[in-house]
């Protein structure tokens, strides 16, 4: 097994699942057609093209740009991924200038082709395109639900179009054409991010270690744990913290009910939180999740100075020492925890997070009976902007 799950505490209770709408959910279903056309239709796109700009909002983005940054930690592709996933007026000003336009590809990815932040960025470039006459079938790429606006767009502009499936949620549809075109874009194998995925699936009973997980976690939210910590050891893993934060929140957080996903670098955040985490309310559970063995490393001096006890140690010793250092003091001071270890970074090991993850989420919303699609709260503050546009002269 390439992926390793420590529970440093038991788990009680014996919450009953409903496996079906488990291991049923439409994000389970390989799309082995899908992954050939991905190859096929983006040969040209490639071969054309050094660096595809990724635009879109939360689940739209969000897992692309874990599996862009946890390629970095393994690959050196030719090709790269570029995020345009805000609309800070700065950075989208700064971006848009330092583009190189000929050789950029512009993926628009949207299931809802709504978004308003995705559609001024699709405005704003289809305007730089034209300006500099540059074709905008060749350079433009569109991801969305079919039959949607995005479907419509990529017709009405002769450009490719890409599905995601209109029953997987935009938060469950990384490993769908959502994040699969970028991957593929990077030369990230998709196969073997999809046998990552079926090996968490494997287990279709109530013993899968995706349903222990999210008995665990909402076991403590039932003692007052409602904060939900994701203490990532690397910086090639931090960014699956921000995918899992959007998947648990905008999940769970639903009819009063939920668990507040946190999110920490380590070591970085052992000179942040970790005071709070040890000695400040018991609120929490930890995920601690780290990656054993790593490609770059780099080797101290066999002489140093200041510390001797770090003569001819690699970083990665130091790194891990202080990994352990911190858990086992969490341990100590008895906070729940579990340990999610990968032996490297690879494109199984991603698939495999990614589902374990989106399986322990509609287990956990099983157990907290809330729906854990769709995100109705959301919507009030897109409807008072738009109003707020609307009167804008
Ligand atoms: O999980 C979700 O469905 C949402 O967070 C969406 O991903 C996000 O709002 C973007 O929506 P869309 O893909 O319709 O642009």
């Amino acid at each position: 097994m390439s992926v390793e799950i420590n529970f440093f505490s038991p788990i009680e209770g014996n919450f009953e699942f409903q496996l079906e709408p488990i291991f049923g959910a439409s994000f389970t279903k390989y799309p082995k057609n899908l992954i050939e056309d991905i190859k096929n239709r983006l040969k040209p796109f490639k071969e054309k093209n050094s660096t595809m700009v990724v635009c879109g909002m939360g689940g739209s983005s969000l897992g692309a740009k874990t599996i862009d940054s946890f390629a970095k930690a393994f690959n050196k592709p030719e090709h790269q991924l570029v995020f345009l996933d805000n609309l800070d007026p700065t950075m989208v000003k700064h971006s848009l200038e330092t583009i190189d336009w000929k050789n950029t590809l512009f993926c628009f990815v949207s299931k809802s082709g709504t978004t308003l932040e995705t559609i001024v960025l699709l405005n704003l470039i289809l305007k730089e395109l034209k300006k500099r006459k540059l074709p905008i079938e060749e350079k433009v790429i569109f991801i969305g639900d079919r039959g949607k606006n995005f479907e419509t767009l990529a017709n009405k502009l002769g450009c490719q179009f890409f599905e995601i499936p209109s029953n997987v949620d935009g938060r469950f549809s990384v490993l769908t054409s959502t994040g699969l075109v970028p991957a593929h874009f990077i030369d990230f194998d998709i196969e073997e991010l999809w046998e990552g995925a079926k090996e968490a699936l494997k287990d279709k009973s109530k013993n899968n270690v995706a349903l222990q997980l999210a008995q665990f976690k909402i076991q403590h939210l039932f003692k007052g744990r409602n904060i939900s910590v994701m203490f990532s050891y690397g910086n090639y893993i931090f960014t699956f913290a921000f995918w899992y934060s959007q998947l648990w929140a905008e999940s769970l957080g639903k009819e009063g009910k939920g668990q507040t996903p946190l999110k920490a670098l380590g070591t970085v955040d052992q000179h942040s939180l970790v005071q709070l985490f040890r000695e400040g309310p018991d609120d929490k559970i930890y995920q601690f999740i780290t990656v054993k063995n790593i490609k770059w490393d780099l080797q101290l001096p066999e002489e140093t100075l200041v510390l001797d006890y770090i003569a001819g140690k690699k970083i990665s010793q130091i790194f891990k020492a202080l990994y352990e250092g911190t858990k086992n003091a969490l341990l100590k001071t008895h906070r729940p925890l579990v340990e999610i270890v990968l032996d490297r970074y690879s494109a199984f090991n991603l698939g495999y997070l990614f589902m374990l993850y989106m399986l322990a989420t509609v287990a956990a919303a099983q157990i907290l009976k809330v729906n854990p699609f769709g995100q109705p709260g959301v919507e009030l503050g897109k409807k008072l902007a738009k109003e707020k546009l609307k009167k804008l002269k």
